[in-house]
Order: structure tokens, then sequence, then C-alpha cells
């Protein structure tokens, strides 16, 4: 088994070297889209990319490894092809961006925001502020005890002005907090998520210093306070009142990310609830990590092979769901898919594929794109 193994990654890796070396000495390849025959179905519809199907209501993006925005890939070729919008879906966290304090790593962010601009797509940037995936060194100090609230708010406003200055010309809108309130509380009593090191060490007010700080490096940028499970009544009126007190305090706010991490049973009503709700507040809203595993709940059985019944499940949660953005797109200013197609997605597990995008895993349009291509022409 173990030799197994190590031939399987001897091939991967040889074919990944002579893939390279390939691609270093021969010019990239002419990436214009040929008209894609295998887009085709049977009933003779061709697929419309993305980007192109959507033009009159939002951008639409993808989240993206640095690997992925290559022209020279199927995946860039792919973005190229269906995408106006892009976030890194981790080279932009504060981990990646300044694992060690003062020593900045941008290779893997700058190769996305280059490919961005070659390819004249928006770049959303994904996140200054967050609990998860921040380098200690950022809450704790040697022995491990929070630090105080003056080197953490230094350090912070360090970090947020150099990676906002840094791509000022290039990002257009930054997540600047992300998943700051608490998730399950029904009785809405536990308002922020407490067990997080920014709560712990200055309350809530992190928040609006982080944005203050992103609007400071960068006037220009789009600011958004984003997060996950914000259609459920318990979460949304948390988000509505944060949202409401930092513009109440003159606080430059400008939107509101729903993540977007739906499920194929997802109610309209909620989504619409949600919606209206925002409108309210007189921000934008984008959907920042639009994907719909397939499964009904995380007990059914995973399964490794796309199903007919997964397929029906798709056509009619994707299709509900692009309907009711349509409706709302003059608030809507951007919906992203957290990944390209169905072979990367953060979903995964052993034994249990969650074919959450509009795409295959070779990247080739699925039925349900074009269920959502139909429902978009009729909205035309
Ligand atoms: C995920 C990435 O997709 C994974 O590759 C990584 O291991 C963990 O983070 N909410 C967010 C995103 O805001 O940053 C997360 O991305 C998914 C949930």
């Amino acid at each position: 088994m173990k030799n197994l193994k190590f031939n399987i990654w001897g091939i991967i890796a040889f074919s990944v070297i002579a893939f390279s070396c390939g691609s270093t000495e021969d010019p990239l390849p002419d990436v214009k889209i040929p008209e894609d025959k295998e887009d085709i179905k049977d009933e003779g519809v061709v697929a419309i990319p993305l980007k192109e199907l959507f033009k009159d209501f939002f951008p639409i993006g993808a989240a993206v490894t640095p690997q992925q925005a290559d022209p020279g890939t199927n995946h860039g070729v792919a973005l190229q092809k269906h995408f106006s919008s892009i976030t890194a879906e981790n080279v932009m966290k504060p981990d990646a961006l300044q694992r060690n304090k003062g020593f900045y790593t941008w290779e893997g962010a700058d190769r996305i925001v280059q490919f961005a601009k070659s390819n004249n797509m928006k770049v959303r940037g994904h996140t200054l502020t967050w609990h998860s995936q921040t380098p200690d060194w950022m809450f704790y100090d040697q022995d491990g005890a929070l630090l105080s609230k003056e080197i953490a708010m230094e350090q912070l406003k360090e970090h947020i002005t150099t990676v906002v200055t840094r791509y000022k010309d290039d990002v257009y809108a930054w997540d600047v907090v992300n998943e700051a309130l608490f998730d399950w509380d029904p009785n809405g009593v536990i308002v922020y998520r407490e067990d997080s090191p920014w709560y712990k060490i200055f309350g809530e007010s992190y928040i609006d210093s982080a944005f203050v700080f992103a609007h400071r490096a960068d006037p220009n940028a789009k600011l958004f306070y984003n997060d996950y499970n914000s259609i459920f009544s318990w979460k949304r009126n948390k988000i509505y009142d944060l949202v409401k007190r930092l513009k109440d305090n003159n606080i430059p706010i400008h939107g509101v990310g729903l993540q977007g991490h739906w499920m194929v049973e997802t109610s309209e009503q909620d989504i619409r609830t949600t919606l209206d709700l925002f409108r309210g507040l007189g921000v934008e809203i984008q959907i920042t990590e639009l994907d719909l595993p397939v499964y009904l709940s995380n007990t059914e059985p995973g399964s490794t092979v796309y199903t007919d019944t997964f397929s029906f499940r798709q056509k009619q949660a994707y299709s509900m769901i692009f309907n009711v953005l349509l409706d709302y797109s003059d608030i809507i200013t951007g919906v992203t898919f957290w990944g390209i197609g169905d072979d990367h997605t953060w979903l995964d597990q052993p034994g249990r594929k969650a074919f959450p995008f509009l795409l295959d895993e070779e990247l080739k349009p699925k039925p349900v794109y074009f269920e959502v291509q139909k429902l978009v022409q009729s909205r035309q």
C-alpha cells in the first residue's frame, strides 16, 4: 500500500515537473476561448459564460488558489471564461500574509491580483480581521498571555494598513471583519463570538477600529462585514444590529457579505426576509462564498458519484436562489462562488464529495448550469 502511494505520488510529481518544464519553455498557450463543443448539450443549447449571463445583474466571482490563477491551466481558462471577479480562498488571510510578525509573504496574493488585472476581473479581498487563520502573535505574547489592548491594536492597525495600502488600486472590496458574531443562540442573548481572542482583548470595539483602519488606507474601497448562517433569524438580527450601530456611529461600512454556504433545502423565505431586512440598512449586499453541497443533511450517506437525485436537488435549489438574487439585484453587487468547479472544494471529505458548484470536476457546465441559464434568460 505504501509503495502504491509512493508510485502514485511519483507519477503526480513527474507529471507536474513535466508540465511545468513544458510551460516554461513553450510560450503560454493561446487562451482565446473557442466555442466549446463539450458545452453544447443534447438539445443543442450552448452554455453562455456565467459572467455574460449575469452581466446585467452583478459580477460573478470565484474563490481561487494562486495555482488556479494561471492561464496555462484548465482552472485559469475556466476563470477567464466564466468569472468577472476573483477572491483568494486562503492567501490573503492574516496567517498567509503575515505568519511571522513583520515578515509579509505576498507571492500567492500577488499572483491572484496580477491574474485578475490581466483579465479585467475585479478582486474581493478576504479577509483582514478574523479569529481563525490568524497567527498567534497577533493575540498572545511569548508566554501565551493575551496581549494588551495597546499592542494588539497597534498590530492590527499595521496589518490592515499595510495590506490594504498594497492593494489599493487593485482590490475594490474587503471583508474587513469576518464572523465576529456568536453563531447559535436563538434567544439572541450572546451577541458576539466571545471566545474570539479579538473579543477577549477588546470587546466589540475592534470591529469599529478595523473598519476605520481599512477606510483610512483606502477611502475608495468598499468595506464589508462578512458572516455565515446569516439568513437565519437569530443571526441576521445580530448582523442588522451590528451594522446599524456601526452606521449610526459613522463607522465606514458599505456592505454585508452573506457567505452563502447554503443547503439544497435552503428556505426561499429566509433569503428574502434577510435581503428585505438588510435593504433597510442602506448597504450593499454580496453573496461572498456561495456553495451548495448535494446532501440533505450531514447524516445522509456520502457519495463520490454525482447522481440524478443530486442533480435534481441542485437544479431546484440553484434556480430558486438565483431567481431570488435577481429580484434583489438592485442591492446585490456581487455573487462569488467559493471555488470554481466540483474538483476543488473545502466541503469534500473522503468518500463524501459535495459537488457544490455549477461546473463539474472537469470544469464543464453541469445540467444545473443550464437550468440556471434558462432561468436568467427568462428574466432578461
Ligand atoms: C476556508 C477555505 O476554503 C479552506 O481551504 C481553509 O482550510 C479554511 O477556510 N468561511 C470563510 C472562508 O470565511 O475563509 C473559509 O474558507 C470557509 C468558511
